[in-house]
């Protein structure tokens, strides 16, 4: 008999070692992984998978984006484990689980990220510093975004935006996410840092940042090729432009005719070149790859929803602000509700960061299962909306649920919309990027109409930031002339094009 299964298996006894040894190295790297949970906890470990060694499940994030959590919760629920990055993970869905975590910075958990974004932005960043650093940090970085400095920021952003929609009229047809792209980073870059690039420059180095943000979540591998290795070298190229403009600001001190948010910051507090240098690349991280991906997702909305773009113009006429001269004040936008809604709806159907991380610094317990201290969590902002249950219809895009007569954001839990995260580390920008959201909206409303080039609704790629599949090509004119206007039937009849 054993000679007989001999023979049997010989041909294929080549092939069953190693996969049996993959087998048994997959356990072992599981039970290595579940032996670092709290002994001293009688709860069990979230469900979920380890995936395999070294490269955890990184690799299926990768390969699958959002849908790989997606599938994760769809198997396991709102508390689940994995390994990603390098580290023993946790992903926690759900307003009432957020709520735990976003209010427990400091004592159950703390802000962390990756090994590979905390190189790139460097170790002093607000992003990452805790306990007294952070609140000294935050207090002099809020004050580049309070009501007064918004204010003196309103002009700087209506003549950006003003430019480049008459050019884009101009051009007739445009690829809505790089232009968006453009002018995010020409508008934070000047507000934030005073840079005064040309709309070429700002297109180079805007592209040079995507580089950067794009592949910033990597396995932290730095050999040429690598995805690392691109992060670092865009970084790189941003950080020489930050210093070349630290350099010449600093030569033309007396003459500056407005004051950027990084010079609000360093006049309240003792910074040497390199934290400044540090700062303005966080904010610049931290305000552009959100902010033009809400821009180019508003567009995409809007394009097919011609009528809620008429109620926007409807309500600027009702405050006398349709006329595309007139210049914008930051008080009569703050009246502008339903504006803001469209705004709102747009955070809330396609939040541009879909998780925060955190590190846990003492065990604690979510759903009855432990959530071990040393183990990264992610808190889901995305998967935390799409489950919301005070917003009705959510998945339909209807800026009238946060209007006053429904607005439903005010009757469930407040972590069920959560944009800009929130308590001791939310977001410190919100209100900056509202406002740059805001006056890109007015300045479409105001002065011309668009649509999607395509027949067929793009898909929405989510990650790292949404953004719709091909770079959505839109049609955009003024409303008053048609003259750049494309025949539709002759681009289709050409096909879909892409970006
Ligand atoms: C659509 C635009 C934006 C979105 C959706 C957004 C979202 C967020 C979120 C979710 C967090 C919290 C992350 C966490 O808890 O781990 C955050 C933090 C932060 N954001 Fe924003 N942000 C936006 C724009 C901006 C802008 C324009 C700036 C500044 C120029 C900015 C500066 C920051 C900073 C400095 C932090 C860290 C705060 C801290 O750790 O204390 N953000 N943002």
């Amino acid at each position: 008999m054993q000679v007989l299964l001999g023979t049997t298996l010989s041909p294929v006894l080549p092939l069953l070692l190693p996969c049996v040894l993959l087998i048994l190295i997959c356990k072992l790297w599981t039970v290595y992984n579940v032996r670092s949970k709290d002994p001293n906890c009688k709860a069990p470990l979230p469900e979920g998978s380890m995936g395999i060694p070294f490269f955890g499940e990184t690799l299926q994030l990768l390969l699958f984006g959002a849908e790989f959590y997606q599938k994760k919760y769809a198997k396991y629920g709102r508390v689940f484990k994995t390994h990603l990055l390098g580290q023993p993970s946790v992903r926690v869905i759900g307003a009432a689980n957020v709520r735990r975590v976003l209010l427990g910075e400091g004592d159950i958990v703390q802000v962390h990220y990756p090994r590979t974004v905390q190189s790139v932005l460097g170790s002093k960043s607000i992003l990452v510093a805790t306990g007294k650093e952070h609140d000294r940090l935050r207090k002099l970085v809020s004050k580049a975004f309070n009501i007064h400095a918004l204010s003196e920021y309103v002009p700087y952003m209506q003549q950006f935006m003003t430019e480049a929609v008459k050019s884009w009229c101009d051009k007739g047809q445009v690829c809505a996410e790089s232009e968006s792209k453009v002018l995010i980073f020409r508008v934070a870059g000047k507000l934030l840092c005073n840079f005064d690039y040309d709309e070429e420059e700002s297109r180079h180095l805007s592209q040079v940042f995507a580089t950067m943000v794009d592949n910033m979540l990597s396995l932290p591998i730095n050999i040429p090729g690598s995805q690392f290795n691109k992060a670092i070298r865009a970084r790189n190229i941003i950080r020489s432009r930050v210093e070349a403009s630290l350099k010449k600001k600093k030569e033309s001190e007396n003459d500056l005719p407005f004051t950027d948010a990084l010079r609000i910051v360093s006049e309240g507090g003792h910074f040497n070149t390199e934290q400044l240098k540090e700062l303005a690349l966080e904010l610049l991280f931290a305000g552009h790859s959100t902010t033009s991906s809400t821009a180019v997702m508003m567009i995409h909305y809007l394009a097919q929803r011609p009528d809620i773009v008429k109620r926007v113009r409807n309500e600027l006429d009702e405050f006398d602000l349709l006329d595309e001269e007139e210049p914008l004040k930051f008080e009569d936008i703050s009246k502008l509700k339903y504006t803001s809604s469209v705004i709102k709806e747009v955070f809330r159907i396609s939040p541009p960061i879909g998780a925060g991380f955190r590190k846990v610094i003492k065990t604690f317990q979510l759903e009855g299962k432990q959530i071990p201290a040393g183990w990264t969590l992610l808190f889901s902002i995305r998967e935390t909306h799409a489950l919301a249950d005070n917003f009705a219809e959510v998945e339909k895009f209807d800026p009238d649920r946060f209007m006053p007569e429904r607005n439903e954001e005010k009757k469930g839990d407040r972590f069920n919309f959560i944009p800009f995260g929130g308590g001791s580390r939310g977001c410190v920008g919100k209100q900056m990027a509202q406002l740059m959201l805001k006056i890109l909206l007015i300045t479409l409303s105001r002065n011309c109409r668009w649509e999607l080039v395509n027949q067929e609704t793009p898909r929405i790629e989510l990650m790292p930031c949404p953004h719709p599949i091909g770079g959505l090509p839109v049609r955009i004119s003024r409303l008053d002339c048609n003259a750049n206007r494309i025949d539709f039937k002759k681009v289709n009849e050409a096909g879909d094009v892409a970006c």
